[in-house]
């Protein structure tokens, strides 16, 4: 690496946020920082702005904008805050910035992630919900800007990894995988913290619980989400987007111990796995510094110590979100918004105690059967989707005994 490149992390105050400025300080001949952002966390990124010196700081929430303008003012940073959603793309569009994280959580990263694949950036895309939501667009989107789209999901990151060096020549969309001999690609999840729990008992099980994930450190919300593996239905519109697939063609498998991260099927029968401790600094360095690799951070695998590596079949009745999403993986059009914005007001539902665990698949059924769908996928057919499945799934939690008031500000997050 010869020259510094300027970088934003969108969502720098959260799981992945944090991991990507530790890995970024081991590199600082590299990479430097030109914009941080968070939504409210004013004491964390007022201590990141102080350790990295960006020269813009974005707070989407205008009392903790205000905040961190005040403590900015009474000290030595080169840094503006700037204030409002609207900011956020502002920054992502700058001529010195070279690559965005897209490390904000659900679709309130989708306008800023969009602006940025837009300007042609190298945007690393651990955000997986505006994908899902509107993976057509961003593809077409980079395929006119000549933007590179490289992922942080582990899983993504290593399917990406395990396909040809050819099929991935500038971003993650490999034109035809079935080209390069691809016969299917293979997610694995943990199963997160229930995978063994009696299906009978999940109604009880606390937000504490759900959000204990065996193998890895991370927000809340994708937490949940690891729980009810709606996060692996995500993963999987996703994948079909990023590598040009078929849902039938991308299989879902539970290994407990989150050391294999996925693997890549090929029509000789050969499989390739990507293999590394659960650590997200590992896809992060290797998206920030490809082609060429860096040093992370990371504990390296000790294979003999691990001993051995499990796999099995993800249980319908104990993942229904999982079959949600892959029905709707097939479906398209607007309904993997739908399922997203109902699965964003029912996993804060949950973490307010609005509504049981078992609550979080009902309310998303009922508000893709009370919500039309419709085969757009254009970025206005979309908001409107993910409002209008907002709104009904607000209104669910009320009918079903929640104040409503956890999930109220969700609603229109970013329109
Ligand atoms: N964590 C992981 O290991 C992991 C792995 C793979 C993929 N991902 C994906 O990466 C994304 C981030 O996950 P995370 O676990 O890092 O989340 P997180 O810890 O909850 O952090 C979310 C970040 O987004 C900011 N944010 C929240 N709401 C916002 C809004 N309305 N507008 C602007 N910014 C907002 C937060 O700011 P405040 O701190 O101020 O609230 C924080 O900086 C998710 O899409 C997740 O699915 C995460």
């Amino acid at each position: 690496m010869t020259q510094s490149q300027g970088i934003v992390v969108l969502g720098s105050t959260g799981s992945v946020g944090v991991s990507t400025l530790d890995v970024l300080s081991r590199h600082r001949e590299g990479f430097h920082v030109v914009a941080l952002t968070a939504r409210a966390n004013v004491d964390l990124l007022f201590r990141q702005c102080q350790q990295h010196r960006p020269s813009f700081a974005v707070v989407v929430e205008e009392s903790a904008g205000l905040e961190l303008q005040r403590r900015v003012a009474g000290s030595d940073l080169p840094t503006e805050v700037l204030i409002g959603a609207p900011e956020l793309q502002q920054v992502t569009r700058l001529e010195g910035v070279v690559i965005v994280m897209a490390a904000i959580v659900g679709a309130a990263g989708l306008l800023p992630v969009l602006e940025a694949v837009r300007a042609g950036k190298r945007v690393l895309i651990a955000n997986k919900e505006p994908l899902a939501m509107l993976g057509g667009v961003f593809v077409s989107e980079a395929r006119r800007s000549g933007a590179t789209l490289l992922p942080i999901d582990s899983e993504h990151n290593a399917v990406f990894q395990c396909l040809p060096a050819d099929a991935t020549q500038r971003t993650a969309l490999a034109e035809d995988p079935s080209r390069y001999g691809v016969n299917k690609i293979i997610l694995t999840g943990s199963g997160g913290p229930f995978r063994n729990f009696d299906p009978d008992q999940l109604h009880t099980v606390t937000p504490e619980q759900a959000c204990a994930h065996p193998n890895w450190d991370m927000g809340r919300k994708i937490s949940v989400d690891s729980a009810t593996m709606m996060n692996k239905g995500l993963e999987i519109i996703e994948a079909g987007w990023l590598f040009n697939l078929d849902p039938d063609r991308i299989e879902v498998v539970i290994h407990p111990q989150s050391v294999i991260h996925s693997l890549v099927e090929y029509v000789d029968g050969s499989v390739l796995a990507q293999l590394g401790s659960p650590d997200m600094r590992i896809p992060i360095a290797h998206a920030l510094a490809w082609p060429q690799r860096m040093e992370s951070g990371a504990t390296p695998l000790d294979l003999c110590q691990l001993g051995r590596l499990d796999f099995e079949p993800p249980q319908p009745d104990r993942f229904p979100c999982l079959q949600i999403a892959q029905q709707v993986a097939r479906r398209g059009g607007t309904a993997p918004a739908v399922i997203n914005a109902a699965n964003e007001i029912a996993v804060a539902a949950f973490l307010n105690q609005d509504i049981e665990f078992t609550g979080i698949p009902r309310l998303i059924t009922d508000t893709l059967d009370g919500v039309g769908v419709t085969d757009d996928c254009d970025l206005s057919s979309v908001l409107a989707a993910d409002h209008e499945a907002r709104r009904f799934s607000t209104e669910w939690v009320r009918r079903h005994g929640g104040s409503g008031s956890s999930v109220q500000t969700l609603v229109q997050t970013y329109l």
